[in-house]
């Protein structure tokens, strides 16, 4: 087995699957805007120097100068954030994407360099320079923003739908793999949209134009929320790609991840309903407010879809190759054998406070395999879901814990580290009391352990494959 990795960290009562979820979608909200803001840009410039307006041209700087600040600042503080956060949390999955992808990552980061630059170029010169120039450097800005999605969207797509990759490990065949293009129309739709919305807040926000300036560039700006009329079959055809037992997550399957997408969908819909028949329709004007509004609407859609797509995938980080507590499929019937902590030098937090071996242990087992989306006292909090849980109950419970419900991974450890495990979860029920004594100390040991390992059995017998 692969050692554990260092450095393994913990954030308290916040779910661990939540910081790098939470982040990532504040990452992918301004990165969608620096892409969808670069087109609306481009749009502009052509508006202002074929005199299809006049008032383009004013917009622009300001605009300009808001994307940059935006995506340039918080995007690359969430992009670097991603990266700190994930390889704390679960440095395997990052290490097999790197391994996997290295090459396409560094080439996506040559893109990003391409749009830092042509960026900066044009917020340094812009405003001096000639129209030609100005749009090659929007067109440039454009294109290196959005084959950076381009990129990364094949490496995010591929964890959930690895396709044929899991049998030949083809490069090229995990990239292009089949939710590639639904998501990658559907993000660069999603970008052309946060862009004209932000677009309309910041027209109204402009003290400088009259109302019927404003009501122009509203009008121009509304065009690009045209394409969001797509959504709905983009949406389709992504779900109609996702494996069968994601694809009953969200259409029932998991209570949450179906009010997540209903309300992703929901939102959106509103988005654009008011954009088709107010702004496109009768082109009506839209104040500072409503544009707040809408805004806010958009990263929410944004919120619960990032959230369905990171949900869809469990118990996977990458679907059939690595479980969310970065365990490989193929480990489990070993690490029944030998023990999920026997790779695992590092010490928990608070192990003095323990009053046992086996609770102690049965910390560490908590930490590899459920902390990625349980905590023991906040989000998710594994001491609460099974409050009033008696012994018995927990170790069937948690020995069947892939049957319990499907989007969790088999327990893979031996029946001694389920033991630890229960009685951890118990000790911190009943207050983490001082006085506490190993369960298989006494003479119940040997049939103890002998129902743990029937019901590991019952739930997946060693060897099999585990569904
Ligand atoms: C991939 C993420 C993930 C991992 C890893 C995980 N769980 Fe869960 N677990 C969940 C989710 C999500 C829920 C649902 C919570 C809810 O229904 O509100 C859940 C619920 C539970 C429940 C309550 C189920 C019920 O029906 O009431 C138990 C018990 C449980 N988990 C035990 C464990 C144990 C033990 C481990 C580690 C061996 C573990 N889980 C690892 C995601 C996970």
């Amino acid at each position: 087995m692969d050692p554990v990795f260092y450095p393994v960290n913990d954030f308290g009562p916040l779910m661990k699957g939540l910081v790098i979820g939470g982040l990532g979608i504040v990452h992918v909200f301004t990165a969608q805007f620096a892409i969808g803001g670069g087109m609306l840009l481009c749009y502009f410039q052509w508006l202002a120097m074929t005199g299809r307006s006049s008032t383009a041209r004013a917009f622009m700087d300001g605009y300009f100068k808001f994307l940059v600040l935006v995506s340039f600042v918080a995007g690359a503080l969430t992009g670097v954030g991603m990266w700190f956060t994930s390889i704390q949390l679960s440095p395997v999955t990052i290490g097999l994407m790197v391994d996997e992808f290295h090459w396409l990552w560094a080439v996506e980061w040559t893109f990003f360099c391409l749009e830092v630059t042509a960026g900066y170029s044009f917020y340094r010169y812009g405003p001096g320079l000639t129209d030609r120039t100005r749009l090659a450097l929007l067109v440039l800005y454009t294109v290196g923003a959005w084959f950076s999605l381009f990129w990364i969207n094949g490496i995010l797509s591929w964890q959930l739908t690895p396709g044929g990759w899991t049998e030949t490990g083809s490069l090229w065949t995990g990239f292009f793999n089949p939710s590639f293009f639904p998501s990658l129309v559907f993000r660069t739709i999603a970008a052309l949209t946060v862009a004209a919305l932000v677009a309309m807040v910041l027209v109204n926000a402009v003290g400088s134009f009259d109302r019927a300036q404003r009501t122009e560039l509203i009008n121009h700006a509304s065009k690009l929320l045209i394409p969001m009329m797509a959504m709905p079959l983009l949406g389709v055809w992504w779900l109609a790609v996702l494996p069968e037992d994601s694809r009953e997550w969200v259409l029932g399957g998991s209570v949450a991840m179906t009010m997540f997408l209903q309300l992703a969908v929901l939102v959106s819909a509103l988005i654009g309903a008011y954009a088709f028949v107010g702004l496109i329709r009768q082109r009506l004007y839209i104040n500072g407010v409503t544009a707040g509004l809408l805004c806010a609407l958009a990263f929410i859609a944004t919120a619960f879809g990032e959230f369905v797509r990171e949900g869809v995938r469990k118990p996977y980080t990458v679907r059939e190759t690595l479980y969310s507590n970065s365990v490989k499929p193929g480990d489990v019937a070993r690490l029944r054998e030998v023990g999920c902590v026997t790779d695992d030098p590092y010490p928990v937090r608070g192990a003095d406070a323990m009053p046992t071996d086996q609770v102690r242990l049965g910390a560490k087992v908590f930490r590899g395999q459920c902390s990625i989306c349980h905590t023991t006292g906040g989000v998710n909090s594994l001491p609460g879901l099974t409050r009033g849980w008696d012994v018995g109950l927990k170790r069937v419970n948690f020995a069947k814990v892939h049957k319990l419900k499907p989007f969790m991974p088999p327990f893979a450890g031996t029946p001694d580290e389920l033991e630890a495990l229960v009685q951890y979860i118990t000790w911190l029920q009943e207050g983490k009391t001082a006085s506490w004594s190993d369960s298989l100390a006494g003479p119940d040991r040997a049939p103890t352990l002998a129902q743990l390992k029937k019901y590991l059995d019952e739930a997946a017998p060693a060897g099999t494959r585990h569904p």
